[in-house]
């Protein structure tokens, strides 16, 4: 499939050694890994430009009082994959299922349970209830061409659904709700839509399914290609807090600044390639990674520095498990691959067919 848009113009700047200005001059799109790194890891010149809910975050006022979410321990990924699979196994497929629709419960009950561990099982259910609630009152608000008014119908939706979800973990015991609340949001769309995209690719290509189902290994390779081509979260939001250089290229103050994982995971020296015996960049091949000569992740799909993704185990716990599941059933496509690409990278559309696999074949 030939990317289109801002996703084919990020894709074909991949590589840059100078930043490139996209979406018409809205961002700054720094494109090669040590750019990316800069702007990822150098705190005092680059900050995010808004919070979730997309409300800007005030230069240089509220610069550092952002409270940061730490990472999830070793107890609170296994605890959170755990659930992760027993909702799975009890997800009721109808024949053609919409993938985004079917993760959406088994993902946020996961992400719940290992944000917070200590909730009582109804707790945990009405938090997951709430918290896609809360991102789907989002949704709107983040794919704006211009961020809502403060008073607009979207923004008292969201505030009110906002409201519920923090009343609902303050009853569960969650000291600072608001914190908590935001890993939940990004802890529970993200997944949701790289599982999609796992199920949906899947269902494009019969072989590789009987492939992983043969050896169920190679069900890591995967979700990394897929994390690699179609990883949701695709532009990393900055913004500069002053005048600032990218490599040699001086860039003003406050000028929003994306990375890109899109762009970095079609760079060949980080991936390996035709010369390395496996398929164009552009492909997913799952015996890309076998050789070992490169490391899967070197393109910044779980993000990098002070705001690197606290769930980067728990995310990629879920998306094997997924695949694992996915190795019970025959899935074929509704419809060409497409992407939609308006609040991360989402695959569109998000429906597979789906016949469950005799028992023992
Ligand atoms: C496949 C799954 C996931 C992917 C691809 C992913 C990707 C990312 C990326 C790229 C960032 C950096 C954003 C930035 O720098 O602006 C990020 C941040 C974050 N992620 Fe994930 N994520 C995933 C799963 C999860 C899970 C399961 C959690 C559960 C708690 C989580 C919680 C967060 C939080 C709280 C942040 C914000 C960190 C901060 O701003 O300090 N993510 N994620």
């Amino acid at each position: 499939m030939e990317p289109l848009g801002l996703h084919g113009a990020v894709v074909r700047a991949a590589g840059s050694a100078e930043p490139v200005s996209i979406d018409g001059g809205r961002f700054l799109l720094v494109a090669n890994l040590d750019g990316a790194r800069e702007v990822l890891t150098r705190d005092d010149d680059f900050t995010l430009p808004f919070d979730v809910t997309r409300q800007s975050i005030r230069i240089p006022h509220e610069q550092g009082r952002t409270k940061d979410f730490p990472p999830l321990s070793a107890a609170a990924t296994q605890h959170g994959r755990e659930v992760f699979v027993a909702e799975l196994d009890s997800v009721d497929l109808p024949p053609e299922p919409d993938a985004l629709a079917v993760l959406r419960l088994p993902v946020a009950r996961s992400t719940t349970a290992s944000v917070v561990p200590d909730a009582s099982l109804a707790d945990r259910d009405r938090i997951a209830e709430l918290v896609l609630a809360w991102v789907d009152a989002l949704a709107p608000i983040i794919s704006a061409d211009r961020p809502p008014t403060r008073w607009s119908a979207v923004r008292r939706t969201e505030r009110r659904v906002r409201r519920g979800l923090f009343a609902a973990l303050r009853s569960a015991g969650v000291d600072d709700p608001a914190v908590v609340a935001t890993a939940l949001a990004a802890g529970v769309q993200v997944p949701i839509a790289a599982g999609a995209w796992c199920l949906v690719l899947l269902a494009q290509d019969a072989t590789l399914q009987r492939r992983l189902r043969e050896d169920p290994s190679l069900g890591t390779a995967f979700v990394w290609e897929v994390l690699r081509l179609y990883p949701p979260t695709w532009l990393i939001a900055r913004i500069t807090t002053r005048a600032v250089e990218i490599g040699q290229a001086p860039v003003p103050a406050y000028r929003p600044v994306v990375v890109s994982p899109v762009a970095l995971g079609r760079l060949p020296e980080l991936v390996p390639g035709p010369e390395h015996g496996v398929a164009g960049l552009d492909r997913i091949d799952v015996d890309r990674w076998a050789g070992g000569t490169h490391r899967p992740g070197t393109w910044l799909p779980f993000g990098a520095g002070r705001h690197a993704c606290p769930g980067r185990s728990l995310g990629l716990a879920q998306l094997v498990a997924v695949v694992g599941w996915a190795g019970g059933l025959d899935l074929e496509p509704t419809a060409p691959l497409g992407i939609d690409a308006d609040r991360g990278l989402a695959p569109a559309p998000s429906a597979v067919r789906v016949r469950p696999r005799p028992a023992g074949s």
